[in-house]
């Protein structure tokens, strides 16, 4: 199994270790490609990446497209906006302005701005077909993307992006798939914080259900390429730590 797990003393430690990591995979891939295709997540571990990685860039933001991996159904400007979050801390900090591939959350058919977004990340990929690098978090249910426990998202075996409940009922969301995230060369996932050492055990260690901890279809699948960094306090429950 290619999961590689890499643990830092702290969350900025993490932060650190993680731009050094994302300036070698989106590096190669434009050596490689010409350009790099990176999915962004959202949440509080993403956000400190995004700000040091605007910081410390050495890389030639003009070769990015940059995608969303899930979407809150609300206007980019939402507080609660994914895509506002990269624009205040990625986008922001970075000079050359990348190709963004934004997800419609403030769309009136959140299924219909899935389909739009399926269609609009087929017509990127191409015959390729591929995401150089997804960057995820972990949720404490387990949780990634928008890929929640037990959603009727989780058996799309065809779609690249569906609209999906919230299990709080807040706010739909939409989301990239298990067959699109899954087929990305790299899966980055970040999680940081003593509230994720649990369910990085279930999800790592435990029984394999992935219907139940959605994590799991990617960090239980030996043929996917997978990068895990953690902080001390994520990694605390954990036997196996690299
Ligand atoms: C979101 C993400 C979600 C997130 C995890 C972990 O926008 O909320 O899509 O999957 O990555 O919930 O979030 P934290 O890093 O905030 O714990």
């Amino acid at each position: 199994m290619t999961l590689y797990i890499s643990v830092s003393p702290d969350s900025e430690a993490l932060a650190e270790r993680s731009v050094d990591v994302l300036e070698v995979l989106c590096g190669k891939a434009i050596e490689q490609y010409g350009r790099f295709v990176l999915s962004l997540a959202g949440g509080s571990t993403p956000r400190a990446v995004y700000t040091m990685w605007a910081q410390r860039t050495r890389l030639d933001w003009s070769k990015a497209v940059l995608l969303f991996g899930d979407e809150r159904c609300v206007p980019p400007d939402h507080e609660q906006s994914n895509y506002r979050m990269a624009a205040e801390t990625l986008l922001a900090g970075i000079s050359q302005q990348p190709e963004i591939l934004r997800m419609e959350g403030e769309h009136a058919d959140p299924a219909q701005a899935a389909h739009n977004y399926d269609y609009a990340v087929r017509q990127l990929l191409g015959a390729e077909g591929h995401i150089h690098v997804a960057l995820l978090g972990v949720g404490s249910d387990g949780h990634t993307a928008s890929l929640f426990p037990g959603m009727a998202a989780l058996r799309q075996s065809d779609a690249y992006c569906v609209s999906t409940p919230s299990p709080d009922g807040a706010m739909e969301r939409i989301t990239l798939t298990v067959p699109c995230l899954r087929a990305a060369r790299k899966l980055m996932f970040l999680a940081a914080g003593g509230d994720k050492a649990d369910v990085l055990r279930r999800v790592l260690e435990g029984p394999l259900h992935p219907e139940q901890l959605p994590a799991q279809f990617f960090l239980r699948d030996e043929r996917l390429n997978v990068n895990l960094l953690l902080d001390e306090a994520g990694a605390a429950q954990l036997s196996r730590r690299e």
